[in-house]
């Protein structure tokens, strides 16, 4: 997609279709009021309506030099999400139009509103084809883009448009299937990124990670024919002002379960265990364009877990690289185990903050539906600012309590600690009281966004993985300079 910021008349814009949003009695925002009557009497004859969704096609006068109008009416009382919907599905109206030269105009909405629309263009208009041969009968997607950036600044709506596209690159990564996007590809991926966006990659194999004693990563990855890799990326800001962040994200490339084998409905979505990994790597491609001032480390964990003659057992004790010793008593909770020694590994880093992302339990899903997250810690004034983030970009975080008496779920038979709880209760709790034993020496929280495996698509967000977390994140990152 290539994407212009227009100054000067909206009379001039350059493209085919202009979108004009109107408010729930037919007005039309910002400085369109020569075209309202156009409009009107469709108002009037009541077939605009008044609902969020109404829409007009039109033919543009002759005085612009757009062709087409869309009208989209917004409803009553919009919210961001809705301004992000709203252009999402007014870009999907002219996208089965076969329309690809696209504009629209900021002018008439607030800060908030006008991102929360850029970001609606850019994720509404995302499609994963790159697995197709015949695309010829796909629906086009957006060839160019314009806005006309009315009170907003210029490098504002760049920088908006710039982290919207890190959210398409996590979500690449989560929908290539797991024969594809094994942890080898996934390391490959973000070394190439790591050239493009300014940042070092450095990729730990196992030898590396043997000598590194890290016996809960190895655990996981042993069944599998695919090797296991640590993936370091740095960003180093070209002016230091801010803290250390390290962002940690699982990455199971394909969660089988292990020998605790999945049953067969609930396995194919696990290609997108890697969502957290995903939103680590897709966040670091954005630090750079966006003038971060934080240091920022990524780690991604990368493993397949599979069952096979090599697979780890259940009741199997091993050493983590911290030296706490785990029971494995299900080979299908193993986010955890690969997520502690990542964990310990961040602490060389001496970082002011530590942020995990995982689709960690099914059990955040029951308690908190497709759309909101987990998220707890060990630092609420962290948590806090994970709250906020999550809000102005309408990724839902939501806390759960790392309530101390239920570390008695977690004691093992012969071991320090077992990695599943003798009970399902609070499973999304017990998950993170286990991570909790390793994120030691620094303020950390972890985030549970198994719900960003989506079953089905919305507005702007598709079926596979979402790429929540890069909007929350950068969000995060700009909160605390
Ligand atoms: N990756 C899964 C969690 C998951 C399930 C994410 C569904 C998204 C959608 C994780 O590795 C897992 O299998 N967790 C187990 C933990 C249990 C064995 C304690 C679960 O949730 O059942
Ligand atoms: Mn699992
Ligand atoms: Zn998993």
């Amino acid at each position: 997609m290539e994407f212009n910021v227009l100054k000067g008349r909206v009379s001039d814009i350059d493209a085919f279709a202009h979108i004009i949003f109107c408010n729930k009695d037919g007005v039309c925002l910002g400085d369109h009021s020569n075209l309202q009557e156009l409009l009107q009497p469709f108002v009037d004859g009541g077939e605009f309506g008044t609902k969020f969704g109404g829409n007009l096609y039109a033919i543009a006068p002759a005085s612009l030099s757009v062709k087409r109008l869309l009208f989209f009416n917004l409803g009553d009382k919009p919210t961001n999400d809705s301004y992000r919907k709203a252009s999402a599905s007014a870009l999907k109206l002219l996208r089965e139009k076969n329309v690809t030269h696209v504009s629209l105009s900021l002018s008439g909405l607030d800060p908030s509103a006008r991102r929360a629309v850029v970001e609606g263009v850019v994720l509404g208009d995302y499609q994963f084809n790159n697995l197709r041969s015949e695309t010829d009968q796909l629906p086009k997607s957006l060839e160019h883009f314009s806005v006309h950036v009315g009170p907003a600044s210029e490098p504002e709506v760049v920088r908006w448009f710039k982290i919207a596209q890190g959210t398409l690159r996590a979500r690449d990564l989560c929908q290539y299937p797991a024969n594809i996007m094994d942890p080898t590809a996934m390391a490959q991926q973000a070394q190439r990124w790591g050239e493009q966006f300014g940042f070092k990659t450095e990729v730990l194999n196992k030898p590396q990670l043997e000598e590194l004693n890290m016996g809960a990563l190895l655990s996981v990855a042993q069944g599998s024919q695919r090797p296991p890799h640590l993936i370091v990326m740095d960003y180093q800001p070209a002016s230091p002002s801010g803290k250390t962040f390290v962002f940690v994200g699982k990455a199971v490339t394909f969660d089988s379960g292990g020998l605790s084998l999945k049953p067969a409905n609930a396995m194919a979505e696990m290609k997108g265990d890697m969502g957290g990994g995903a939103a680590v790597i897709g966040l670091m491609t954005v630090l750079r364009d966006s003038s971060c001032n934080h240091r920022v480390v990524g780690l991604v964990p990368a493993v397949e877990n599979m069952p096979s003659g090599s697979a780890t057992r259940p009741s199997d004790v091993v050493t983590s690289m911290s030296g706490i010793t785990v029971e494995i008593n299900n080979t299908d909770a193993e986010g955890r185990l690969i997520l502690a020694d990542a964990l310990t590994y961040a602490a060389r880093y001496q970082p002011d903050y530590v942020v995990d992302f995982a689709t960690l339990t099914g059990a955040c899903l029951v308690a908190l539906g497709p759309k909101v997250f987990g998220v707890m810690g060990n630092d609420q004034k962290l948590v806090d600012e994970i709250l906020t983030a999550g809000q102005e970009v309408d990724e839902i975080f939501w806390q759960l309590p790392l309530v101390d008496d239920y570390n008695e779920m977690l004691k093992s038979q012969v071991a320090d600690i077992a990695n599943v709880a003798g009970s399902r209760w609070g499973g999304t709790i017990t998950a993170g009281l286990f991570l909790q034993k390793f994120a030691k020496d620094y303020k950390w929280a972890h985030c549970d966004i198994a719900a960003t495996i989506f079953e089905k698509p919305d507005a702007y967000r598709p079926a596979g993985g979402t790429g929540t977390g890069v909007r929350m994140a950068m969000a995060m990152l700009d909160r605390m300079t």
